[in-house]
C-alpha cells in the first residue's frame, strides 16, 4: 500500500506477530468482537474465564485492548515516516494510522467492533503525536520513573528497583525530536547552547533532558511520573512505610500546627510522603504551595498553588521558590507548603515557620535527621547570611519540630525509617529525639530487608500540646515493639 507517511519497504512487519497465537489461529467472523477473542484463549484462560463474572471479563477485556493497543503502537512505528509527521495535516496522520492499523489488525486475526476501533485508533494517533517510544512507558503504571541514557538504553523504576527495557529510539536524532517536542509544548528550549532543561508534562510528569555535548553518550532524559492516584495514609501504612501508631502520632502532629520537614534521599518518597500528611490539614485553612514542578495534590478545597519558572532564553523573567514564597506570605496563608528547600528559600521558609506561619512544611535533600539540620545550617551560610552558628541553629530550632526521615531501602522498598523531635538548644547543639524508627534485623535470603517499627520509649516532647488540642495518644504507642 502506497504511503507518505510509511517508511519506504516498511509495509510487511518483521518479526512474528506477538498476538497472532493468543487468538488461537482461528479465522475472523465479522460479529467477532474482542470479547470472542478471550473466549478463544488456550484451555486454561478459557476455563477461567468461562467462571468468571461480567467485572472480570470487562477487566481481561480492556487488559486484551491495550496489548493490541502495544503491539500496534509498536508496528507504527516501524511503518510511519518519522520526519514527515512533522508536516502531516492530522486527517492525513488519521488516515494513515487508520489504513496501517486495520491492516496489521487483519494480519494478527483481531476483529474489533466499531466503537472499539474508534477507540484505538485515536489512542494510536494520541501515541504517535505523543511522545513515541516512550509512550507504553508513560501509560504503564507500574512504572514510577522513566531514566534514558542515550537513544539504546532506556531504564524504568519499578518498585523501588531500577531494569533495564528494550525500549530503544533509532537514533539520537529520534530521541532528540521526542525531546524538543515536549520542551517546546512548555514554550522551552534545549539545543548545544542550552543544553538542558527542567520541565512539567502536559500529564502533570516531572521531566529533565540534558542534551550533547554536556550528555557525553547521548541526551539523558529522567521522568519522574505524575501519578493521578497519590498514595494516601492508608496505602502508606498498607505497603509498610510506617504503622498505624505513627500516622496517628503524623495526624496529631500536622493537625496541631507544628512545622513539620521531610527529609530523604533522592527518589525516597519525600514528596509523596509530604502530600500524604497535608491530609491531616483541617479543611477551613487556607494553604499555599510553592514548588518548582508543580508534584504536590492536595484535598483540601482552599489551595493556592504556586510554580517557579526559570530565566527565559534572555535570561530574563525568573521567578524563584524565594520570590515566590515571599509573596506568599503577603496573601495570608494559613499553611505555607514548599515541595522541596533547596537553597536561598531556606531563610525566608524558617522565617515563616517562626512567624505564625506555624503548621507549614516541607522536604530537604539529607540523610538522617542530623544530616537534615546540616543541610538547613549549609543552605544558610550559602545564601550568604552571616550569622553566628549558634544563632542560626537556634533559629533551626525554634522553627523546626519534627524531622521525618524517607528511605528507599537496598530492596527497594520505601520506609519511614525514623520520626525525630527538635526538642531546643543544649548549649551550641540542636537537640532532638527519636520517637520512632525502623529496625533492620537482617536480610532474606533473596535480598529482601527483615525488619521492624518500633517506638523508641521516649515520649514526645508535644504530647501536652498534642492532648490540649483533642488528641490525646494512647500512652502505649511510645512503647518499644516487644519481640513475641
Ligand atoms: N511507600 C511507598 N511505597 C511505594 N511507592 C512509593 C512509596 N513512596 C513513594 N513511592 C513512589 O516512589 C516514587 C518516588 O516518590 P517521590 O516522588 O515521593 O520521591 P521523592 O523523594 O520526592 O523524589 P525526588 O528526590 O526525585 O523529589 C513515586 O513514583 C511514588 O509513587
Ligand atoms: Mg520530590
Amino acid at each position: 500500500m502506497f504511503s507518505k507517511y510509511k517508511k519506504p519497504g516498511g509495509d510487511k512487519p518483521s518479526g512474528t506477530p506477538a498476538l497472532k497465537s493468543i487468538d488461537g489461529g482461528a479465522a475472523p467472523v465479522e460479529t467477532a468482537s474482542i470479547d470472542n477473542a478471550v473466549k478463544r484463549k488456550p484451555s486454561q484462560s478459557a476455563k477461567s474465564s468461562a467462571q468468571a463474572g461480567p467485572v472480570d471479563k470487562e477487566r481481561k477485556r480492556k487488559e486484551r485492548l491495550s496489548e493490541i493497543k502495544l503491539e500496534l503502537h509498536k508496528r507504527l512505528l516501524e511503518n510511519l515516516n518519522l520526519g514527515a509527521l512533522e508536516t502531516a495535516a492530522e486527517a492525513d496522520l488519521r488516515a494513515e494510522i487508520v489504513a496501517i492499523s486495520g491492516e496489521a489488525l487483519e494480519e494478527m486475526g483481531v476483529v474489533l467492533n466499531r466503537e472499539e476501533r474508534a477507540t484505538l485508533n485515536q489512542d494510536l494517533y494520541d501515541e504517535v503525536t505523543g511522545l513515541g517510544p516512550l509512550e507504553p512507558l508513560l501509560k504503564d503504571d507500574s512504572v514510577n520513573d522513566i531514566l534514558v541514557n542515550g537513544p539504546q538504553q532506556v531504564f524504568v523504576e519499578r518498585a523501588g528497583k531500577l531494569e533495564l527495557t528494550d525500549t530503544t529510539f533509532k537514533d539520537e536524532r529520534h530521541l532528540l525530536r521526542i525531546i524538543d517536542k515536549i520542551v517546546s509544548a512548555v514554550g522551552r528550549r534545549v539545543d548545544e547552547s542550552n543544553p538542558y532543561v527542567d520541565a512539567r508534562l502536559k500529564d502533570g510528569s516531572r521531566f529533565n533532558a540534558m542534551v550533547p555535548p554536556i550528555a557525553v553518550d547521548g541526551s539523558l532524559v529522567s521522568i519522574r511520573k505524575f501519578k493521578k492516584e497519590k498514595l494516601a495514609i492508608d496505602d502508606l501504612v498498607r505497603f509498610g512505610a510506617f504503622t498505624e501508631e505513627m500516622a496517628a502520632y503524623l495526624q496529631a502532629a500536622v493537625a496541631c500546627r507544628l512545622n513539620v520537614i521531610v527529609s530523604g534521599g533522592t527518589g525516597s518518597g519525600k514528596t509523596t510522603t509530604l502530600n500524604a500528611l497535608s491530609s491531616f490539614i483541617d479543611n477551613s485553612e487556607r494553604i499555599l504551595t510553592i514548588e518548582d514542578t508543580a508534584e504536590l495534590q492536595l484535598q483540601q478545597t482552599h489551595v493556592g498553588r504556586m510554580e517557579s519558572r526559570p530565566a527565559n532564553v534572555e535570561g530574563k523573567g525568573a521567578v524563584s521558590q524565594r520570590d515566590c514564597l515571599k509573596n506568599a506570605l503577603r496573601m495570608r496563608p494559613d499553611r505555607i507548603i514548599v515541595g522541596e528547600t533547596r537553597g536561598e528559600e531556606v531563610i525566608d521558609m524558617l522565617q515563616a515557620m517562626n512567624t505564625g506561619h506555624d503548621g507549614s512544611m516541607t522536604t530537604i535533600h539529607a540523610n538522617s535527621a542530623r544530616d537534615g539540620v546540616s543541610r538547613l545550617e549549609n543552605m544558610i551560610a550559602m545564601a550568604g547570611i552571616e550569622m553566628p552558628i549558634k544563632a542560626v541553629r537556634s533559629q533551626i530550632a525554634s522553627a523546626v519540630n519534627l524531622i521525618v526521615q524517607a528511605s528507599r531501602l537496598q530492596d527497594g522498598s520505601r520506609r519511614m525509617t525514623s520520626i525525630t523531635e527538635v526538642t531546643g538548644m543544649e548549649g551550641d547543639v540542636i537537640s532532638m529525639q527519636e520517637v520512632f524508627r525502623y529496625q533492620r534485623v537482617g536480610l532474606t535470603p533473596d535480598n529482601k530487608i527483615i525488619g521492624h517499627f518500633t517506638a523508641t520509649g521516649i515520649r514526645s516532647a508535644y504530647s501536652e500540646r498534642f492532648r490540649m488540642w483533642g488528641y490525646d495518644l494512647p500512652s502505649n504507642i511510645f512503647e518499644p515493639f516487644a519481640a513475641e
